[in-house]
């Protein structure tokens, strides 16, 4: 790795949807790394809520004030995307001592395809712990609030993509 380069960070994920423990990561990456780039894994899911397209669309306009914040979506293995990109560093959020194993099988296994990319992880705030898309979506179909869990643009596209039940 050039030292003088400019470090470029890519933090993937599924993002279905942005929540603000994914927020949390973004912002402290783009005060750690000169660029960071949030990508949005296309065929991640088998059935998700939102269309790849519209996951990026409410990334991209909850990070337009940042100006070394880019989005994209990419498919395919990561650690290419990353290369493809010319990534230093890809990032993932560590919540609790659960997300340890998975993490740890994917970084190394991503080391063994790319020795040239590391894997740097980091914690969110300890509000957004127990976060995660998939509780959001549930809570929220059964009537629970999830207001201060995501961005309000992703509180207001859940409204429309949901029928609340509970
Ligand atoms: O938000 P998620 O579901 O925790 O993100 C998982 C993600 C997108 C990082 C992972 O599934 C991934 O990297 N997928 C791309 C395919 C790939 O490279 N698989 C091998 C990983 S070791």
């Amino acid at each position: 790795m050039d030292e003088k380069r400019n470090k470029l960070a890519v933090y993937p994920g599924t993002f279905d949807p942005l929540t603000n423990g994914h927020v949390d990561i973004i912002e402290r990456g783009a005060r750690l790394f000169d660029r960071i780039v949030v990508a949005i894994l296309v065929n991640g899911e088998k059935d998700p809520l939102f269309a790849a397209d519209e996951r990026k669309e409410l990334a991209v306009d909850v990070f337009s004030s940042f100006s070394n914040v880019e989005v994209e979506t990419f498919d395919g293995l990561l650690v290419d995307y990353a290369a493809r990109r010319e990534a230093d560093v890809i990032v993932r959020g560590l919540r609790a001592i659960s997300d340890f194993e998975y993490e740890m099988q994917m970084a190394l296994m991503n080391r063994r395809l790319n020795r040239m990319i590391e894997t740097v992880f980091m914690m969110p705030d300890e509000r957004y712990t127990y976060l995660s898309s998939r509780l959001v979506k549930e809570v929220y179909a059964l009537g629970g609030t999830i207001t201060g869990l995501v961005p309000e643009i992703v509180e207001t596209r859940l409204a429309s993509k949901i029928r609340r039940g509970g």
